[in-house]
């Protein structure tokens, strides 16, 4: 694949998610082919990708319904011609119409009648087999988007500025503001110009093969046994950030076709929204990492520096500070990646929205310790750590 990185990355926009080059770097120095690799906030399955292409087997773990869809879309093998062959069936039998008695006002907003009654069929028809999942993993990428420039638009919705759902008194007031239409999109051809699109440089590879769990990273070894994994020999992941990413009301839109409420998804999400909720979440991580890290595993965490209270924090190193003899893992190094802000996708908040994130990540590498050392912190929660630890 060289360093050019693979269509599926591009399936869908994910707040958050990292550049595929820091995750290939990390499983290239610290996995080996056929390692078995965890991502317990796998998002969108960047991760998940570039280890399967660099092939190691892996796990992805996240909460938020839509990474699941996102990471099983990107991950499940599948080839183009039989996703096109489904894609052909399901237009072929698409009665003309669907019933919208269910659909939110809200949505109306964003599409053509035609169009909005073709989506509706469609997120009605898709199950589970591997042909659906990349389907609607592709068309959660072309529900809302900005037209080309010279006219005509890859997306199906009217033309928005960016692809994350703003508020619907926002959408309706710039749609009157901009006088704006909603385009007579036809789904199954935008869907289909999609899919060739994703598969230009080819499908994912068959083997390894790739597991996605719904689920919180704070309980790893009763979530894993669900699949029969007791053990991994890598974790590479990016943790949520400190402060509120409203990953639900940002994908409110998306959450609807999936079925899902965007407040309950926020909802099961909180909780790293102040340092000290932050680090106590942290520290349950790392013991529920621990406890599913073979001896010698090493784990790399993308933490980004924050601004707090006006100051400069580098995070990664704050966190370390606070687990480090309370969970069973070693300090290898901190790592610096000064990401062009190009590729973070909390450039779209601007300066005032995207609250504490700065451009600067850093890579905590830690490694499980080879003998269990008995603490008698261990074991209890991350905030009675803290307080034993304060003590
Ligand atoms: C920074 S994003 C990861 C993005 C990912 N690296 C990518 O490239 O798409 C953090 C992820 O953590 C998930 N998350 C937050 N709290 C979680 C928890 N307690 N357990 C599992 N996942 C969680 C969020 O849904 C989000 O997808």
């Amino acid at each position: 694949m060289g360093e050019k990185k693979h269509a599926f990355h591009s399936m869908c926009s994910y707040l958050g998610c990292f550049p595929p080059r820091v995750p290939r770097q990390a499983l290239q120095a610290l996995t080996r082919r056929g390692d078995l690799v965890l991502d317990p906030f796998c998002g969108s399955g960047t991760s998940l990708v570039e280890a399967l292409l660099l092939e190691r087997p892996c796990v992805g773990v996240d909460l938020n319904p839509l990474a699941v869809t996102l990471a099983r879309a990107k991950t499940q093998p599948v080839e183009a011609r039989d996703v096109l062959t489904r894609l052909r069936e399901l237009a072929s039998e698409y009665p003309g119409g669907a019933d919208m008695e269910s659909v939110p006002e809200a949505v109306h907003t964003f599409f053509h009648p035609r169009t909005l009654a073709q989506l509706v069929y469609v997120k009605e028809q898709l199950g589970d087999s591997p042909e659906d999942l990349f389907l609607r993993g592709a068309l959660l990428g072309i529900m809302h988007g900005k037209f080309r420039k010279g006219g005509g638009t890859a997306y199906l919705s009217i033309d928005m500025p960016n692809t994350f759902s703003m508020s619907v008194g926002y959408v309706q007031k710039f749609v009157r503001k901009h006088g704006l239409k909603q385009p007579p999109v036809d789904v199954f051809h935008q869907l289909r110009e999609r899919v060739v699109w994703l598969f230009r440089g080819g499908p994912i590879p068959e083997s390894p093969r790739a597991t996605i769990l719904q689920g919180n990273a704070t309980s790893l070894p009763v979530l894993l046994e669900t699949a029969r994994i007791s053990q991994v020999d890598a974790v590479v992941t990016s943790p949520p950030y400190l402060g509120v990413l409203r990953y639900g009301a940002f994908n409110w839109l998306r959450l609807w076709f999936l079925g899902f409420e965007p407040i309950a998804v926020d909802r099961a999400l909180d909780g790293t929204d102040s340092l000290d909720r932050y680090l106590s979440f942290m520290t349950s991580f790392l013991l529920s990492a621990g406890q599913v890290v073979k001896p010698s595993g090493a784990v790399a965490l993308v933490i980004g520096d924050v601004v707090e209270y006006g100051n400069h924090l580098p995070l990664a190193e704050r966190v370390w500070e606070e687990v480090s003899g309370v969970v069973p893992f070693d300090l290898v190094r901190i790592d610096q990646d000064n990401f062009d802000e190009k590729s973070k996708t909390t450039r779209i908040w601007g300066e005032e929205k995207k609250g504490r994130a700065t451009p600067l990540d850093r890579v905590l590498i830690l490694r499980r310790r080879a003998q269990r050392k008995v603490s008698s912190r261990l074991g209890s929660t991350g905030a009675d750590s803290r307080k034993a630890k304060a003590g």
